[in-house]
């Protein structure tokens, strides 16, 4: 189970796949962007305040300074193995088979809890502007999960905030209807909707700038900065707001698909994350000072983590109707309080227009480690099935969209992103750890990106990834050990005995009678080979 798959063996196989690669800098950094700016910023900045106060703006700086070490982490691997399946497969190289397991299991929160956690996101701005842009009233049970509280190692649900949420059930089962049909985004879908959210951030920071108040601000940090409990505080809110940073290294599974991977995989990981951050900044700063961002209190003054049965309870007050904190639309409530609600509209549209993509990007690049995982021997290779029409891997796209949507009808959209970033945590302190091995055990392979400082800059990024996943909420902590365990069980079970590796099979994939059919499908938002777009 330590077994490799050595690094020479994962470039025979990118070398002899027909590789397409046709991405730029920019085009990588637009797909940067397009996976990054989603639910975190147009939804979680409520949550982050809860946690925080206006010191989320700290917790926003924190969060991009993790990811900015760990994506210079990324960045070196990336640049030596331009392959498919990211953290896992450079773990596999240098740690072996079953922690590579482990990080394709994590991976598997990363990517299909996160588009859970987008789909809530989507129904939150949906139901705003069904509510308050048409003036209908969609029924309460059907527009949200029960909140869940843990009775021992027990979930158990509280249904009188919500039954289910279907706008969430829709949105995850349309993605995953268009991804089987074969649709993926290409390049210049995937720049025009960068450019609306874009444009309606832009738009939000130039309306709530000039309204912003010093007194909003203050105080900075009810809660300080680690919180009465695990998961609050500054650093509880930097552990919850890393989810709006997630997806940059999207740009790092696209490195097969990429024109001078060496060069352009840094510069589109390290653009994309340092523009989403300057954003961020700026929208957090409009979003506290323009209204507040003060969290609501238990009914005996105590703090309460967002989507607890309390802090419902809390915002269903009326004289908290109006609190930044309380809403599921964050920004464009944000617009609404300071007297622009055709603005707020417009803005809740762009959310709605835009996080789809950000849901097919995770569904997708959750059937791409499959694939991997799959193409490896470690997960049945009739998941991979391509249908005979769509040629698209219908079983587990499928698979996927169903588990997406259960969750995404059943969580609140805060619980289910700081689940997603305990898998995520994992596999970037894995990626930061496998660095430095690599380092050490293969000094003079070309390293065509070199982590500048690596003894500093990993270690850096290998602590930041254990101090926020210390900090998340004790809930979203325990699921990782639960989920590695059942992982555990099946890597035993099957992939132990039916590993490639294990087995003696190295050779390409694509030529081996065991490997799925079919090559792995280009990236959304990367160009379809031979069109237009890619001669271009
Ligand atoms: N970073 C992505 C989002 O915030 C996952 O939606």
């Amino acid at each position: 189970m330590w077994r490799v798959k050595s690094l020479d063996a994962i470039l025979a196989t990118a070398e002899k796949k027909s590789l397409h690669r046709s991405l730029g800098p920019i085009q990588l950094t637009l797909l940067g962007i397009g996976a990054i700016i989603g639910t975190g910023i147009f939804v979680l900045t409520a949550a982050a305040a809860q946690k925080a106060g206006p010191g989320m703006m700290i917790s926003f700086v924190i969060a991009g300074a993790v990811c900015a070490v760990a994506a210079l982490c990324y960045s070196e691997l990336a640049s030596m193995a331009p392959v498919s399946g990211s953290a896992y497969t450079y773990t596999y190289a240098v740690m072996g088979e079953l922690l590579a397991w482990c990080v394709g299991w994590a991976l598997i929160l990363e990517y299909a809890v996160a588009a859970s956690a987008v789909s809530v996101g989507w129904s939150g701005y949906v139901l705003g502007l069904i509510e308050k842009g048409l003036g209908f009233d969609f029924p309460d049970m059907l527009s949200a999960g029960p909140a869940w509280s843990m009775n021992g190692l027990i979930p158990t649900p509280d249904f009188s905030v919500g039954l289910i949420n279907v706008p969430a059930i829709i949105v995850a089962l349309a993605v995953t209807g268009l991804l089987i049909i074969g649709t993926t985004e290409s390049a210049r879908v995937n720049a025009i909707l960068v450019a609306i959210k874009v444009v309606a951030l832009t738009i939000f920071i130039a309306l709530t700038l000039p309204v912003v108040e010093t007194a909003n601000l203050s105080p900075f940090a009810p809660n300080g900065m680690f919180g009465a409990y695990s998961g609050m505080g500054i650093v509880g809110a930097a552990a919850s707001i890393f989810f709006a940073y997630v997806g940059f290294d999207a740009v790092s599974t696209a490195a097969e698909e990429t024109k001078n991977p060496q060069r352009n995989v840094p510069i589109g990981l390290i653009g994309s994350l340092a523009f989403c951050t300057v954003f961020y900044l700026l929208v957090a700063l409009g979003a506290a000072g323009a209204i507040g961002a003060q969290p609501v209190l238990a009914a005996d003054g105590s703090a309460v983590q967002p989507g607890s049965a309390a802090f419902m309870a809390a915002c269903a007050l009326t004289e908290n109707a109006d609190r930044l904190v309380c809403s599921n639309e964050a920004l464009a409530h944000v617009l609404r309080v300071i007297g622009h609600p055709q603005v707020g509209n417009a803005l809740g549209t762009a959310a709605l227009l835009t996080l789809p993509s950000v849901i097919l990007m995770m569904i997708f690049g959750q059937t791409r480690i499959f694939f991997v995982m799959a193409r490896d021997g470690l997960l049945p290779e009739g998941l991979t099935k391509m249908h005979s029409k769509w040629k698209t891997p219908y079983i587990v796209t499928l698979f996927t969209g169903i588990a997406v949507a259960i969750a995404g009808a059943l969580f609140p959209v805060g619980q289910l992103a700081d689940i997603s970033n305990s898998g995520t945590l994992f596999a970037f302190f894995m990626v930061s750890i496998a660095v430095l091995m690599l380092r050490v055990k293969d000094p003079n392979r070309h390293r065509p990106f070199k982590t500048p400082a690596v003894w500093v800059i990993a270690p850096l990024s290998a602590l930041g990834c254990l101090a926020l996943f210390w900090n998340l909420p004790h809930d979203a902590k325990m699921v990782l050990p639960i989920w590695g365990a059942i992982g555990l069980v099946i890597y035993f079970i099957y992939g132990f005995r039916k590993s490639h590796v294990g087995r003696g099979i190295v050779d390409v994939p694509e030529l081996s009678p065991d490997a799925p059919p079919g090559p792995v499908p280009p990236m959304p938002g990367a160009p379809a080979p031979g069109s237009d777009e890619e001669r271009r």
